[in-house]
């Protein structure tokens, strides 16, 4: 079997944990792709979704599921979303898709981040896939600058803007031995929207698909 079968399989995991009538928090990537596809034959079942990306929201819409505003929603029991790597504390990089602030924005809201690998994204320190910053685009230099301070190798992610109309730098080479620290320094770099790193709202729930079928982290 390959990793995108053993996404689906985490993906469509993800679906007994939807309540009837409830607003679903939909994150972004190839993982969440597969878990779009399970929610749309579930449509019926929930009140709408909030989205996290640009491209979450045009495949919900193509489904049928109405995309709701998040400012029009309160609190929501469930927020569902891949990673680009998860360590045994449930913390997470993420934003390889470059929706990293938007999903840090609706992961905050939910109760509960329930996160969805193939077997492949389970590391012991983060920090061997390259950590997605987003910045405000007058300001990339001398964030990258900040970076390589932090004994980062910092490289624009050259063509992409963000949903936002922002940049990403992805930084290389940091051995990331303190996540929930490097949040707040990195987030405290004037001209930084945001980092990749979700240790401080870590995921509650990983939900990973390998060979001997889906295994549930609680
Ligand atoms: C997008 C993300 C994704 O969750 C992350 O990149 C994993 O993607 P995939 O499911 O395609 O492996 O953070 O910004």
């Amino acid at each position: 079997m390959s990793q995108d079968q053993f996404k689906k399989m985490a993906a469509e995991a993800a679906i007994p944990f939807i309540e009837p009538g409830s607003i679903v928090g939909v994150g972004t990537g190839s993982t969440v792709t597969h878990f779009i596809n399970a929610l749309g034959d579930i449509r019926h079942d929930i009140q709408g979704a909030v989205s996290s990306s640009e491209a979450s929201t045009k495949q919900l819409k193509s489904l049928g599921i109405e995309v709701m505003d998040l400012n029009s929603v309160g609190s929501f029991d469930v927020y569902v979303d891949g990673a680009d790597e998860i360590t045994a504390h449930k913390h997470m990089i993420k934003g390889g898709g470059a929706a990293l602030t938007r999903e840090k924005i609706v992961a905050a809201v939910a109760r509960q981040f329930i996160c969805i690998i193939d077997d492949s994204k389970q590391v012991d320190v983060l920090g061997r896939f390259p950590l997605p910053v987003e910045v405000i685009p007058m300001a990339r230099s001398y964030v990258a600058r900040e970076l390589v301070k932090l004994g980062g190798d910092p490289q624009w992610r050259q063509g992409v803007v963000t949903d936002n109309g922002n940049h990403i730098i992805d930084v290389h080479n940091l051995k990331i031995l303190n996540p929930v620290e490097l949040e707040t320094h990195i987030n405290n770099i004037v001209g930084v929207v945001t980092n990749g790193l979700f240790a401080q709202r870590g995921a509650d729930i990983v939900l990973i698909g390998g060979a001997n079928g889906v295994q549930t982290i609680k």
